[in-house]
């Protein structure tokens, strides 16, 4: 394994009839009972695959959303054991809890090859306090610890960091094959390009504060620049921003304001919608026309170009989080745009995260992209160069 060669993997030990906590990241987006992107779920099949032929017995672990402790009813794993059967042709069996009597005599159930599916692991408060007395308690259905949920691996979890304190540890296939095509990316080849975009606002812009040191070019749109923007004093009226990231936004201007050879591209114009966002109430403006109680749901054609122009001479781009409201049209525009100008780079692309990669499989033209992580937050990570809390709790090779 090159990603994190001084770990073990599960080529390295015996797997036959053993119970297995799988922790996989299968963070994604239901609708209506229907998973919308399966990327993570077949990324992973090439690990699920190995375990059942290895005859382990297979308890898969994963958290959906941000249901901070709760039970959140539209946030339960259901669906997503019912897609990942459907996809392996397998019954996958789900209980009601990650831990306690049903879920124990449930993992304890299980015959070689089989698969159980615990519930969202963050309905319990346990698991992002990284709770000692949680974490044993989800270690007491398993007898090793599998981890492939590199979409988490940046966060210090119980079920990422805890649980591989009570069993053997070792990385999945598709943590490996993630660690081995971001492991450059820490020494990116310059001129180096950023594209960062999407709703989880603070979190984006406090790694943009420490990403602006290595990039050349740095293009910002989605929530993440309607907080710049209004950090530069626009009117983003009913846009979605964050206060909380105004001083990390300040930050960045003025590290581009200092640096000349670090170029930061806001957008100039937007897609704007009033109320539900119907036919009858989309417009184009300049970012400094947003009309009174309208949203940015998109960048305007004017942005699109800008952006083509500051990427074209990059030599390796990092795109994360969609530049607008993707998942509803016309609000794609902007990120199947961008899809097709870094596709059409002559450079070393990678995209990160969910969304992302949803807008890149929507346009097309994933066979032109160098590397499609499972992992937005998590890529990111690593390009700072930051250790992975998930790979540092596995057993040393
Ligand atoms: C993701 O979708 O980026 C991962 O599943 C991590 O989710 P989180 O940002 O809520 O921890």
């Amino acid at each position: 394994m090159n990603g994190a060669p001084h770990k073990r993997s599960i080529r390295d030990i015996d797997l036959t009839g053993r119970r297995v906590f799988l922790r996989v990241d299968y963070n994604v987006q239901v609708d209506d009972g229907r998973v919308i992107d399966d990327m993570r779920l077949r990324e992973s099949l090439p690990t699920i695959a190995y375990l059942r032929e290895a005859g382990a017995r297979i308890i898969l672990c994963s958290h959906r959303g941000r249901p901070r402790g709760q039970v959140v009813e539209n946030l339960r794993n259901v669906p997503v054991a019912t897609h990942l059967s459907r996809l392996i042709e397998t019954p996958v069996r789900s209980v009601g809890d990650c831990i306690g009597p049903e879920a124990e005599a449930a993992a304890a159930g299980l015959e070689p090859g089989e698969l159980l599916m615990l519930e969202n692991v963050r309905f319990h408060p346990g698991e992002e306090e990284n709770d000692p007395a949680f974490a044993q308690q989800l270690s007491k259905l398993a007898e090793v610890y599998v981890s492939d949920a590199f979409g988490t691996a940046h966060r210090a979890h119980a079920s990422i960091v805890g649980v591989p304190e009570y069993l053997p540890a070792v990385a999945g296939l598709l943590l490996e094959r993630e660690l081995d095509a971001l492991g450059g990316l820490t020494e990116p080849e310059s001129p180096f390009g950023i594209v960062i975009g999407g709703a989880k606002v603070s979190d984006k812009i406090a790694i943009l504060r420490h990403l602006a040191g290595k990039a050349e070019v740095i293009c910002v749109g989605g929530g993440v620049a309607n907080t710049f923007l209004a950090e530069q004093g626009f009117d983003v009226a009913d846009s979605l921003w964050d206060r909380d990231g105004l001083d990390a936004a300040r930050d960045v201007l003025a590290q581009a304001a200092d640096r000349r050879d670090l170029r930061l591209y806001l957008p100039v114009d937007a897609v704007v919608g009033f109320g539900a966002a119907d036919a009858g109430h989309i417009r184009k403006v300049p970012v400094d026309s947003v009309p009174p109680d309208w949203r940015i749901l998109d960048i305007g054609p004017a942005t699109v170009e800008l952006f083509r122009t500051a990427l074209h001479p990059m030599r390796t781009v990092v795109w994360n989080g969609p530049l607008g409201l993707f998942e509803r049209e016309p609000f794609d525009y902007g990120s199947l745009a961008m899809a097709e100008m870094l596709a059409d780079l002559d450079a070393q692309v990678v995209i990160g995260g969910g969304e992302t990669a949803a807008a890149v499989h929507r346009a097309g033209i994933e066979d032109r992209i160098s590397h499609i992580s499972t992992g937005g937050g998590a890529s990111l990570a690593m390009l700072q160069g930051r250790a992975l809390p998930a790979v540092d709790a596995l057993d040393d090779a």
